[in-house]
């Protein structure tokens, strides 16, 4: 079974694959995506470690001059079935951003430094991967440094974020009240056409509400040239995000292993972790809901959801033992009461929809990370069920983008949810298998 799936993944990858980097699946998604390609780069490494490595080197060759990484790196522009094209978007009013290849304007969660201690883990002593680590680290750096630099204004140790895309979660129901707070006069905003709802089954996806508000906020970042000061103070939609935070201190802690082991200079890196683990504690833990919570630092209040970013702090190492105590025993729960774990939204909310995208289905990205979570831990009986709840789903529903969370609407469902041979869906499976 496991050797079967594995190649099936395997080949999801292969055809995902297009010269160099690998689209999240065809039709809705044909460009390459900043954290899908992590992950990606994760999965090919147990076939093909010079894919592994290409991919994060398509990533890169799209970075910023001031070090950001853009979430969408358009390497043709011939591909005009998706929306917003390179073109809307048009990144380069900003003059640091590439001519070639086209990027967008907004960035995503840094998994590239965990991405790349999990190679050198794999691969020690390989002399391509060494000689691959030595270019990468530093603009792997730069973009850590880009983060601190523009989204932490008032040098808190949290980085913030002004647009649901950046989250890595489009449409959360953590989102809502930010999105409520966006005014969006139809007239100003540009005209558009969606591409997704004409792909996928519309209630499988964020509403025309959620879009207007989208490109209202890309149109600000655009406004702007994408220059942090002015999005800073004018966006409605401004957050400091459990998982975007989260992901980059687990990020810093890899360079600085990674460094260490190489003899490569850590101390700035150190710097910034030093002050945004205890950071990340005191600003997002939230005593009675006992999770972390993301900040909205415009309304300037905790936006009290439990949710599955919050839970990402795990794979951080961020949480005392108490706090992951608590984290282990929600899990725990949630498995008793007969969901697959972890969903991506408090099934206790009125704003769960086990359908709907970010709003409470099982992602098998999380669940990659959330298992690593819960091992570094030892609560090894919660992570096997991470691990073989992800491994059902895709046994019975296939390699999707996402899944039902409810156990017991899974007989009815002959598929999973969104895109289908998905590429992250493909490597977290074989990784998760061959763990
Ligand atoms: C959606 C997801 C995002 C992902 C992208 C490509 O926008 O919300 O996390 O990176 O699709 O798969």
């Amino acid at each position: 079974m496991v050797k079967e799936l594995s190649k099936a993944a395997y080949q999801i990858l292969q055809k995902n694959w297009k010269n160099g980097f690998t689209i999240p699946t065809s039709k809705l998604y044909p460009f390459q995506w900043n954290w899908d390609s992590g992950f990606t780069s994760i999965g090919f490494s147990h076939f093909n470690l010079d894919y592994a490595i290409q991919e994060l080197q398509s990533l890169f060759s799209g970075q910023w001059e001031n070090g950001m990484v853009p979430h969408i790196i358009f390497h043709s522009e011939k591909e005009t079935t998706y929306f917003p094209n390179y073109d809307f978007w048009n990144a380069n009013v900003n003059a640091g951003a590439p001519n070639k290849p086209k990027t967008s304007g907004i960035t995503q969660p840094a998994v590239h430094g965990f991405v790349l201690e999990n190679l050198l883990n794999k691969f020690p002593d390989n002399e391509k991967l060494l000689a691959f680590t030595k270019d990468i680290f530093p603009k792997i750096v730069k973009s850590h440094r880009w983060f601190y630099q523009y989204r932490d204004p008032k040098r808190e140790g949290l980085t913030f974020i002004y647009h649901p895309w950046e989250s890595g979660r489009d449409n959360s129901p953590l989102w809502d009240e930010s999105m409520d707070r966006t005014i969006v006069n139809k007239d100003e905003l540009p005209n558009y056409t969606r591409r997704d709802t004409s792909i996928m089954a519309a209630d499988e996806r964020p509403t025309s509400y959620q879009y207007d508000r989208y490109v209202y906020l890309l149109e600000l970042g655009k406004k702007y040239k994408y220059d942090e000061q002015g999005i800073f103070e004018e966006s409605p939609f401004l957050i400091q995000d459990t998982l975007m935070n989260a992901v980059l201190i687990k990020s810093n802690q890899s360079l600085i292993n990674i460094g260490k082991r190489l003899g490569l200079d850590v101390k700035e890196i150190e710097e910034w972790q030093q002050q945004a683990k205890p950071r990340y504690i005191e600003k997002l833990w939230n005593t009675d809901l006992e999770t972390f919570t993301v900040f909205d630092l415009r309304g300037e209040h905790a936006v009290l959801h439990k949710e599955i970013g919050g839970l990402s702090a795990l794979y951080a190492e961020i949480p005392n033992m108490d706090q992951a105590q608590k984290m282990n025993q929600y899990l725990w729960d949630l498995h008793q009461r007969g969901f697959f774990i972890c969903p991506s939204f408090d099934v206790d909310s009125i704003l769960f929809d086990s359908k709907r995208y970010w709003r409470g289905p099982i992602w098998p990205q999380m669940n990659w990370m959330i298992y690593h979570g819960l091992e570094a831990y030892g609560y090894y009986d919660t992570s096997k069920i991470v691990q073989s709840d992800l491994i059902k789903l895709v046994s019975q529903l296939g390699f999707y983008e996402y899944f039902e969370s409810q156990k017991e609407l899974v007989p009815h469902l002959k598929t999973g949810y969104g895109g289908s041979d998905f590429s992250w869906t493909a490597a977290c499976t074989i990784d998760l298998l061959m763990e």
